[in-house]
């Protein structure tokens, strides 16, 4: 049973919480901790009997709901498609506003096109746009097309919250999904260099850019440090930073790995697994954000 704290501002969050895993018995107990100060009279007693059959429920609908938000569409249409060195990126308008965090990825699929069964992998390039733009685009998509999407997923950034001092690199062109990242850190007034051959198109003017063989040196000052990088290039990253054996990565050092995500965790393909130290993980619910200290090269 998780040890839930009950003191503290947070109450509901906390009920919910131990609600997860505990006995009825012993969720009464607690649950009459809470409630017996604010019903004196008497009348929460009117009250407990019922929570156990509550939490389960509770539990219940938890289940049901894990299980079908993977399988819940939402339809955006492509509204306009932007074009830099880094590729195509997709402007969609969605009917309701939706919430991510930095490193979270969505699945596409345009279901007008008879050829495309099985969805992509689409990663936001910016937090403060009112449209969702997402990267990146497949060619053949085009502005007015139906989209169906289905997410967030997956395990996005941890930025700490006091990290001043940020350093990003892009291996190979990819520094557009890291945009979203670098909002996050200049929102909490974080330094942000971007070590990266080639800039994206929409990098903030705060992010001062150096190329990528510098990388190394941002050991040095940097408290958080994240990359993205495609999952094939893994080897050829280690060899060349040397980075397999390195003990002098930052605590807080992370890298989105861009894979192909056909079946979204539903059917556990296997399409998108990843090395890590200890075993294999899936990109599509482990990641796709990875510790740069676990993963291990194939
Ligand atoms: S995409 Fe199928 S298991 Fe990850």
């Amino acid at each position: 049973m998780a040890k839930t704290s009950l003191r503290g501002r947070n109450t509901c969050a906390s009920v919910s919480a131990f609600s997860l895993d505990a006995q009825p018995a012993q969720l009464d107990k607690v649950v009459s901790r809470i409630f017996r100060p604010l019903f004196a009279n008497g009348s929460a007693s009117l009250i407990f009997p019922s929570i156990p059959r509550l939490a389960r429920l509770y539990r219940l609908f938890g289940k049901i709901r894990r299980t079908i938000n993977p399988m819940t569409f939402m339809e955006a249409i492509l509204r306009e498609i932007l074009y830099d060195s880094s590729g195509y990126t997709a402007r969609m308008e969605c009917n309701r506003k939706i919430h991510f965090q930095p490193g979270q990825y969505f699945l596409g699929n345009h279901p007008d096109n008879v050829e495309e069964i099985l969805p992509v992998p689409l990663y936001p390039v910016a937090l403060l746009d009112p449209m969702l733009p997402l990267a990146p685009c497949p060619s053949n998509w085009q502005a007015g097309n139906r989209i169906l999407l289905r997410g967030p997923f997956g395990n996005g950034f941890h930025l700490p919250e006091e990290s001043l001092r940020v350093a990003l690199f892009d291996w190979e062109g990819l520094a557009h999904l890291l945009v979203p990242l670098m909002q996050r850190a200049l929102s909490q007034q974080a330094a942000v260099v971007l070590y990266a051959s080639v800039p994206p198109s929409n990098l903030p003017p705060e992010v001062e850019v150096l190329p990528l063989e510098a990388l190394s040196e941002s050991f040095e000052w940097c408290d958080y440090l994240a990359g993205v990088i495609h999952r094939d290039s893994l080897a050829e990253f280690y060899q060349a930073t040397g980075w397999k054996h390195s003990l002098h990565l930052p605590a807080h050092a992370e890298v989105l790995v861009h894979t192909p995500m056909p079946c979204g965790g539903m059917g556990d393909c296997g399409v998108c697994a990843v090395l890590e130290k200890r075993d294999w993980r899936l990109a599509c619910k482990d990641g796709p954000v990875f510790s740069l200290h676990h993963l291990e090269v194939a």
